[in-house]
Formats: C-alpha cells, structure tokens, sequence
C-alpha cells in the first residue's frame, strides 16, 4: 500500500512508500551495526574489567608494526619473584618479543596507536611503557600471570600498572586466545592450574584491541585479572601490548 502525500495546513508532506521506509530502516540498522563495530568498543566483562575494540587498527598498519619489530625479535623474559629464576620458571613465557616507543618509530605509527589507546583509556599516553611486541609460534604461550606487580611478591614499586591494552596484528587460526581465568569469580578457590586454558577467551583478530584493568579503582590489584596466553594451535599470533601505569612513564611527549 502507499501511503499518499497530502497537504496539511498548506505544507506539502513528502509522501514515503513503504520500499523507501524498508530502505531506510535498513541503513540506520546497517549505519548503527557498522558503526558500533567501527567505531566503539563492547563491555566484555566487568570481572575483570574488559573491554574489546573491534578495529583498531588497520591491516596495513598491523603489518607495518610486524615488518619493523620481526628482525629484532628475542626470546622473552619475566619479571621475576624472590626465589624465581630463569630455570625454575622455564616454559612459563615462550614468545619471542621487543620492546619499541613511538618515539624510536620515525614512520610515525607507533605515535598514532598510542594517541589512540590514550583516547580509549583517557590514560595520558605518558603513562604507557614501550610496547612490547610479541610473538607465538605453535605450542608457545604464556601461563596465567598478573601485568602488575604485588609488592608483597616482587617487593616495594615507584609506579604500578594500571591498565594493559592488547592489539592483535595477525589473526590466529586456532588458539592464541587471552584469557582470563578468574572471569565472575571462577576458578577461585585454590585449585587453579595457571596452565590451563580456561575462562573468558578472546580470539586474536587482526586490528582488534583488547583493554583491561589490573588495578581496582582504589589501586589494590584485582585477582581476577589473572590472564595468559594459550597456546598457538595452527598459525602465529602476534601482538603489541602496552602497560599503562599509574605514574608518568616519559616526560618528553
Ligand atoms: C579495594 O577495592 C576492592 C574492590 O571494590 C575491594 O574488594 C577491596 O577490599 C578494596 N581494598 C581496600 C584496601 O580498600
């Protein structure tokens, strides 16, 4: 049926038939579905405190960040606690990775992230570290771990993380997935094995940003933003991860 355009206290109505409503019912509903996935960032979980932004980062520029990290590559390392050593702690963390700022990149990129990771967190990007590159080969991963560090482990610190964003530049085929194992509360009482795969995951897709807080607002640390990395099953993943602590990290920028 079409609705016909009458007139109304002498003003013309434009008459709207109803293959022009669907049509524009359709791109408002594309316009908001494509918009939100663009453009915002969706509420994982608020135990821990997640959030997931689809998008990022472009393709191009993922593969820009691959191409000036992967010839400096290194086996890493781990922050460790009183009693840890490199042999007692082997297997735990098997990525390869560097360490890069912005400020080391001339291109200009690594700037543009880490404005917009400042923009998503309203942290000031003086705050983050370097962002440390990484990547998993198949059957590397890294065990269920806390970013901040627990005075009472690692003993009294100037600056605490905050915040840790994750952006994946390569998609993994199968595993790869961040997880977080303490997800609502779960896991909690004792028995978690930190090698185990379970919990909240989140698949690594090229360009997507992952946020989440280790710290509570009044600075304790959340236990349950416990995470790791499973292990690669087919594929290689690599992201750029930025800690973002409490205290100004650079004073030049
Ligand atoms: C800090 O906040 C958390 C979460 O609200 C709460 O469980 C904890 O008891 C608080 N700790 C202190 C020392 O205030």
């Amino acid at each position: 049926m079409k609705i016909k355009g009458s007139k109304i206290g002498g003003a013309k109505r434009i008459s709207l038939g109803l293959p022009s409503i669907f049509l524009l019912c359709l791109f408002f509903f594309l316009a908001g579905f494509f918009g939100s996935s663009l453009f915002s960032q969706q509420i994982l979980s608020w135990i821990p405190r997640a959030l997931f932004f689809p998008n990022f980062a472009t393709a191009e520029q993922c593969e820009s960040i691959i191409k000036m990290t992967k010839p400096h590559l290194k086996p890493s390392k781990l922050a460790f606690r009183q009693g840890e050593t490199a042999e007692n702690t082997k297997g735990t963390r098997t990525s390869s990775g560097m360490f890069i700022s912005a400020s080391e990149d001339s291109t200009g990129l690594l700037d543009q992230i880490d404005a917009k990771i400042a923009k998503a967190t309203m942290i000031p990007k003086n705050h983050g570290e370097s962002f440390n590159v990484l990547r998993y080969e198949i059957g590397q991963r890294y065990h269920s771990h806390y970013d901040a560090f627990n005075p009472a482990e690692y003993g009294p610190q100037k600056s605490q993380r905050v915040a840790s964003f994750l952006l994946y530049l390569s998609d993994v085929e199968e595993g790869g997935e961040t997880m977080f194992p303490f997800e609502n509360g779960q896991n909690m009482d004792g028995n978690y094995d930190y090698r185990k795969c379970i919990g909240l995951k989140v698949k690594p897709r090229r360009g997507d940003g992952l946020l989440f807080y280790s710290l509570f607002p009044n600075g304790t640390i959340d236990p349950t933003s416990l995470h790791g990395s499973c292990p690669v099953i087919e594929g290689e993943k690599w992201v750029a991860t930025k800690w973002i602590r409490d205290q100004v990290q650079f004073q030049d920028y």
